[in-house]
């Protein structure tokens, strides 16, 4: 596996792959890679000839009391993964290479989208988001990004932005991965403590019944939410950021379930805070 830390590297790597006809996927990521992300590099090595995971942790998504500096770090260890699924190279930039000084340039969606749901506690979020994946698109010239589903969110917004810059890519969307008792895999699930890891679990139990009463033919959103919010409330060491329902593609709030609504909740446990969904 190829190791670079210079955009030069990675586009002298790309050009010589695309003279020679082949496909290239990108899974962006920030590291500390877990199940979750193996699963997109899985995908992506089974769909395209060669296949490129950015590997940083992209400071202008972080808010200003944000866990920027705590995000965990393990180079060594996400290369081992990486290498064990077949990744093709690795792209390790630092702060400096990915945002030059004075950088002032920022992509960033006009409307509603990005102030829904997480954008309501995190409002430069999905600006950051944007930005870096934009400029990890144009570096990478990727036929094919891969995304998880567990930031459903991120994802509708990356498939608008893909549309509305017309970059000429294809998005995936790949299934959240959990743990054998349900909790979605997360790099942060490193901060809870043992007592706060167990209950943890609440998210994936008020998912599970959602899913369940949109499979028994529920029709009614507000239903679901009250059970999903009742059942999150039973925990104490849980305190609710929201539990919504919305249009997948607009983010525009559901009022009845059809295919394409989401269900996501973002829940702090402790100070830790998780988020989770399902789509109907
Ligand atoms: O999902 C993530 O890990 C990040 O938001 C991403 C897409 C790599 C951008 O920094």
């Amino acid at each position: 596996m190829i190791v670079a830390e210079k955009i030069s590297d990675v586009r002298k790597n790309v050009a010589e792959w695309k003279k020679q006809g082949l496909t290239v996927g990108l899974v962006p990521t920030m590291g500390y890679l877990h199940e979750g992300h193996a699963s997109l590099v899985d995908k992506a090595v089974s769909e395209c000839d060669k296949v490129v995971v950015s590997d940083f942790v992209n400071p202008t998504q972080f808010g200003p009391n944000e866990d920027l500096a705590k995000y965990p770090r393990d180079f060594e260890s996400d290369c081992k993964l990486l290498e064990a699924h077949g990744a093709t190279l690795v792209f390790h930039p630092s702060v400096e290479e990915m945002y030059p000084e004075n950088a002032a340039t920022f992509v960033e969606i006009l409307n509603d989208m990005p102030k829904k749901l997480c954008g309501k506690t995190r409002p430069i979020h999905f600006r950051g988001v944007c930005t870096v994946v934009s400029k990890l698109f144009n570096i990478v010239t990727p036929d094919k990004a891969f995304f998880g589903m567990k930031d459903a969110q991120q994802l509708s917004i990356i498939k608008k932005m893909v549309r509305d810059m017309s970059y000429g890519i294809e998005i995936i969307g790949c299934p959240i991965i959990r743990e054998d008792d349900g909790l979605a895999k997360s790099s942060r699930n490193t901060y809870l403590s043992p007592e706060e890891r167990m209950a943890a679990t609440i998210l994936s139990k008020a998912v599970f019944e959602g899913k369940k009463m949109v499979e028994n033919g529920e029709k009614n959103v507000q239903t679901i939410l009250d059970a999903q919010t009742k059942i999150i409330e039973s925990e104490p060491l849980a305190k609710i950021d929201y539990v919504s329902a919305v249009d997948f593609s607009t983010l525009e709030d559901a009022a009845e379930v059809k295919p394409d609504t989401l269900f996501a909740m973002a829940v702090y446990i402790g100070t830790t805070r998780l988020i989770d969904n399902f789509l109907a």
